[in-house]
């Protein structure tokens, strides 16, 4: 394994820096482009990395995978009746379908979808921010991950686009909490700070059918791991999710901040990370590392 990935690493060296550090957050564009790491967790948990694997980045959209499962603990299927599980077919902050489909967006991995979980989760817990960042810990194994606080407030500060969504879902009576508060909570999340390693570690228990070794429990049942991943499957990459299915074949999730989270269920968990990003916003070298790497080794699930 150690070779395969050294291998990637020199297969993908001219794409790292190519694309776009995303700066319609702007505390977000002062990343270096040129960072990249990968970190590869099996289910028996031996972990195999390579480049800038143990640096911390900003997770960005992988939070809305945590958040959804901490809302499925205490919600079970009555997600489904404020949020679809349909692709939907546009880019992550899109509103066109939002007003159609009377303020139930299409699924919870764009940013319409992932306020209403984290609406939900506010009503659930005094306090979400903390709640997500304990539940981070407890997975990854990893009791210093933080919140880069400059990163939360600066999307605070853009947070228009956001807000439109939150307030058109209250407009439809599909939101409860007061906007601000939840938008605050949210971007808390997205600016969470982890490595590869870290995430990939957190993700384990999806290839293991809701078992994670870190915390020697039952994060989901059989039957919920396997709803997330076919959400990751469908939904993960927005309007790139065909394009990530055709070319890694996995299920996955991509974040702003240019990490990429992708399971081989029975496996393994995958944690790429390269902070420039392709047109749809997904991480340009890390694609093409997991479309390597997945071809090495026959792991797609198609
Ligand atoms: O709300 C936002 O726009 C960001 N905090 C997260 C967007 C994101 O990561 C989309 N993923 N590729």
């Amino acid at each position: 394994m150690d070779s395969l990935l050294s291998q990637i690493l020199n297969d993908v060296k001219p794409l790292v820096g190519k694309g776009k550090v995303a700066d319609y957050i702007p505390a977000l564009s002062l990343v270096e482009a040129e960072k990249f790491g990968i970190a590869i967790c099996s289910n028996d948990g031996e972990i195999y990395k390579i480049g800038d694997a143990d640096l911390p980045f900003s997770i960005q959209s992988i939070s809305k995978v945590f958040s959804l499962i901490l809302a499925m603990e205490f919600y079970g299927d009555e997600i489904w009746t404020r949020v679809g599980h349909e692709p939907s077919g546009l880019p992550f902050n899109s509103l066109v379908q939002l007003e159609h489909e009377q303020g139930i967006p299409r699924n919870p991995f764009i940013n319409a979808g992932a306020l209403v979980v984290s609406d939900m989760n506010q009503s659930k817990f005094a306090a979400p921010d903390i709640a997500m960042r304990e539940f981070l810990k407890k997975l990854s194994g990893n009791y210093s991950i933080q919140v880069d606080k400059k990163i939360a407030d600066s999307e605070y500060e853009h947070r228009a686009r956001n807000a439109a969504a939150a307030y058109l879902m209250k407009s439809f009576n599909n939101f409860d909490n007061e906007v601000e508060d939840v938008l605050y909570n949210y971007f808390c999340n997205c600016a969470i700070k982890m490595s590869c390693v870290d995430l990939a570690k957190a993700a384990n228990f999806l290839a293991n059918k809701g078992f994670s070794f870190i915390t020697g429990k039952k994060v989901l049942t059989e039957n919920q791991t396997s709803q997330v991943n076919a959400l990751l499957a469908t939904s993960g990459l927005y309007d790139e999710a065909g394009s990530f299915a055709f070319r890694v074949g996995l299920p996955g999730k991509s974040g702003v901040g240019g990490g990429i989270v992708a399971i081989v269920p029975g496996q393994f968990s995958i944690c790429v990370w390269s902070p420039a990003l392709n047109e749809a916003g997904n991480s340009l070298a890390g694609m093409a590392a997991l479309e390597s790497l997945t071809k090495h080794i026959g792991w797609s699930v198609y």
